[in-house]
């Protein structure tokens, strides 16, 4: 068991989470991910690492409520325990002194891009980070990449906080700012890393991603998070998950990611009717 030992909801709907993990915290490091499993008919979900805190080997995971499951992981308190934490799961980030660094996240995908950050902070590069959100109050994680960073932009598509736009607008004014950027990396929606492998091809950036296809065993047994890589099969969970930008199939990814939609509606739908009636029922007991 996996004891939660605060929660947090960082935003409406998204959740940010403590769990004692000491063994787990030990080994893993920036890009790798766990797979959850809240209780024994759990369905199992592969969860980016938001954040290691070595020294009390606690694990920080955020977690944003779009299906069932990620709902009812997130009706979860202080105190209550996960059934597993499988972990660190994939290769991580390759990190080594390439200069000039720019980071970015996506909504949800900002968490998993601070350990990298900080990673090629403390190995010597000079980091930029780049966070975009639909409006302001979405933005999470601005102190804690303010520290992993030498300098924090910030985008919103709506205007409310920072520039006003996509991620990808402040990159190509970064890009065009005359001091060269050496590396790439960049974790969120499928849309948005297409979009900077597209930013960064023609001037041979060299630009990273960290792909979350849907997943069942995190191991490289089941097939169901193959993406495609330069014309090769990949299997995201142990050869990944990051890749060369520039090289992956966004668009075979995208239509693979849509194959359950149907499938997790109906469930979703059940589960906010079935949380409504609970409720419902609680307050007429009282
Ligand atoms: P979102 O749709 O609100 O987008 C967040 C930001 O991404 C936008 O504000 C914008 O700056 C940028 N963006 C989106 N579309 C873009 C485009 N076409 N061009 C350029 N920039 C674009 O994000 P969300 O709803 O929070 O979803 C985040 C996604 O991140 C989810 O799909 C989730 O599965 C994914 N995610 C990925 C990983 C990973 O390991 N790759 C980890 C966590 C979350
Ligand atoms: Fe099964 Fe990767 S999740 S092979």
């Amino acid at each position: 068991m996996y004891k939660i030992l605060e929660k947090d909801e960082i935003c409406p709907k998204i959740c940010r989470f403590r769990i004692e993990a000491p063994k787990l915290v030990a080994k893993a490091q920036a890009g790798q991910f766990v797979i959850l499993r809240q209780h024994e008919r759990g369905e199992r979900v592969p969860m980016s690492i938001g954040g290691l805190d070595k020294e009390n080997g606690v694990l920080t995971v955020v977690i944003q409520e779009v299906g069932k499951t990620s709902g009812a992981m997130n009706a979860m308190k202080a105190g209550d325990s996960f059934l597993d934490v499988v972990g660190p799961l994939g290769i991580p980030s390759h990190v080594e002194k390439f200069g000039r660094c720019i980071c970015i996240g996506g909504g949800v995908g900002i968490p998993p891009i601070y350990p990298i950050a900080q990673a090629l902070k403390d190995a010597g590069n000079q980091v930029e980070t780049i966070i975009g959100a639909r409006t302001k109050d979405l933005l999470i994680y601005r102190e804690e990449l303010t520290a992993a960073s030498h300098k924090l932009h910030i985008a919103t598509d709506d205007g409310s906080f920072g520039t006003h736009g996509f991620v990808t607008t402040v990159l190509e004014k970064l890009m065009n700012d005359g001091t060269p950027i050496d590396f790439v990396m960049a974790v969120g929606p499928v849309p948005m890393m297409k979009a900077i492998a597209a930013t960064t091809r023609e001037k041979k950036i060299k630009t990273w991603v960290s792909l979350n296809p849907i997943m069942v065993d995190g191991t490289g047994m089941c097939g169901a998070c193959r993406v495609t890589v330069g014309g090769k099969t990949k299997f995201a969970c142990v050869d990944g998950p990051d890749f060369d930008a520039h090289k992956v199939d966004f668009d075979e990814m995208t239509s693979r990611l849509k194959m359950y939609h149907k499938q997790e509606k109906v469930a979703y739908d059940r589960f906010l009717h079935e949380s409504k009636n609970c409720a419902f029922q609680a307050e007429s007991k009282s």
